[in-house]
């Protein structure tokens, strides 16, 4: 095998990526060109799969209270626990399912399963980056080319905050605010994504994604989206943020 040629548990992943979801459309076709470490930054295939290829759910890069006091333990503990595990369940039936069609020859259900797909797929991905965006010791501001790229496309880190926050804030019902990388443009832009999978642009990276499903902020929040919004980039792990972004532009 040629350095170049993807190995039978990056091809599983890659292949699983490509139907995951809009949100991810533009780089499993970069992947081939993208170096190894590239895109295991970005999508870290040992934490989003086993070694068989099938979804899994990552560990927890810290233990539930140490996002505390600004989420805490109980909403970390179920909504790792229990919804982010929902999702890696329900991509891995979408595929068995999709799996079974093919080898049946029976698609009458393809536009459910693919649906299915879409959303439990990108609901994993999705989560698995928030999980290493938030970090006990985050707070502050980008620093280094990553502050540089922020002023040029948005004016200041302020302006970006706010953006951010006013895009993440009024998410139409439960959704996602998601600060990503247009390879296609090398500009940072900010996305306002409704469930996991729509509302995106194809091509985006997602580099910093804030979770405004319910479940992730009711227990201390409860109808104050805003002011956990507010809160969180008190926990944001502007390092992991500034290591995607040089992947990012490694890919573009
Ligand atoms: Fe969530």
């Amino acid at each position: 095998m040629s350095a170049k040629q993807p190995s039978r548990r990056q091809f599983l992943s890659t292949a699983a990526l490509t139907t995951a979801g809009v949100t991810l459309a533009g780089v499993p076709i970069l992947n081939g060109v993208a170096e190894a470490g590239v895109t295991s930054v970005l999508y870290p295939q040992a934490e989003l799969t086993d070694a068989s290829g099938k979804y899994a759910l990552p560990k927890l890069p810290y233990e539930y209270k140490a996002l505390e006091p600004v989420i805490d333990a109980k909403t970390v503990e179920i909504h790792h626990d229990k919804h982010h595990a929902a999702y890696v369940a329900g991509a891995n039936k979408a595929e068995d399912n999709l799996t079974a069609a093919r080898s049946e020859g029976k698609f009458d259900l393809v536009k459910y399963w693919s649906k299915e797909l879409a959303f439990q797929g990108s609901g994993h991905i999705l989560h698995t980056i928030y999980w290493t965006n938030l970090g006990p010791k985050g707070g502050g501001e980008a620093k280094g080319d990553l502050a540089k790229q922020i002023a040029r496309d948005f004016g200041d880190f302020a302006k970006f905050k706010q953006h951010l926050t006013a895009a993440t804030t009024t998410v139409e019902a439960s959704g996602w605010g998601v600060l990503a990388y247009q390879v296609f443009a090398k500009k940072l832009t900010v996305l306002q994504v409704e469930k996991h999978q729509d509302l995106t642009t194809w091509g985006s990276i997602p580099l910093l994604v804030i979770d405004v499903w319910e479940h992730a902020y009711y227990l201390t929040y409860q109808n104050k989206r805003a002011d956990y919004v507010t809160k969180i980039f008190d926990i944001v792990n502007w390092e992991n943020i500034a290591q995607r972004y040089d992947a990012a532009r490694k890919v573009g």
